[in-house]
């Protein structure tokens, strides 16, 4: 499925709190995706037809773009989108004032994982205990970093 990414407004929101309960298991708050929309580099992902996909905030902080979320709405996941989205992202920020993005995962999120070391995410480091778990237990966080252009 061909894909492309526009900047998201708040007329996405409606659509973004429904794809984030849904899909992430600690789903941000309204006010969360608010802020992002203030302070951050947002995206929608949109099919050729303008159908909304999935998202992507993220906060530049200096020469670093830090992916704060990415999400697929469930019916699409596992059809090369987030991999086609990853790639976008990468082609936007090529040759800009960003050298790395970075971003941390849930050592047992799988899917993130793979999508990540499928485009070329490599593995800096690990914060131990760092989420909460649903049960009240903690688990680690990896930290991942591609180099930009
Ligand atoms: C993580 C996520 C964005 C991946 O998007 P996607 O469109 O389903 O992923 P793709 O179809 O592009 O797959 C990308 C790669 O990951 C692999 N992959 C995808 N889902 C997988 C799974 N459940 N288990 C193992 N590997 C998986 C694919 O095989 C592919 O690898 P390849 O290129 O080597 O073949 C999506 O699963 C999602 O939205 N999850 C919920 C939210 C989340 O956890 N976001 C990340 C943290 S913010």
């Amino acid at each position: 499925m061909l894909s492309y990414l526009r900047v998201m407004d708040e007329t996405d929101l409606d659509w973004v709190m429904a794809v984030e309960k849904r899909c992430q298991r600690q789903p941000w708050s309204r006010d969360g995706f608010v802020r992002a929309l203030h302070q951050g580099l947002n995206f929608v992902i949109c099919d050729a037809d303008d159908r909304r996909l999935g998202y992507s905030c993220l906060l530049p902080v200096l020469d670093e773009l830090h992916l704060l979320n990415i999400t697929v709405a469930a019916e699409y996941q596992g059809q090369g989108i987030g991999k086609q989205t990853m790639q976008a992202l990468f082609s936007r920020f090529e040759g800009t004032q960003y050298a790395v993005m970075l971003l941390e995962v849930r050592k047992s999120n799988k899917a993130a994982r793979a999508l990540y070391q499928s485009v070329g995410f490599e593995q800096d480091g690990i914060r131990k205990n760092y989420y909460l778990v649903e049960d009240g237990s903690r688990e680690d966080a990896i930290l991942l970093s591609k180099r930009l252009g």
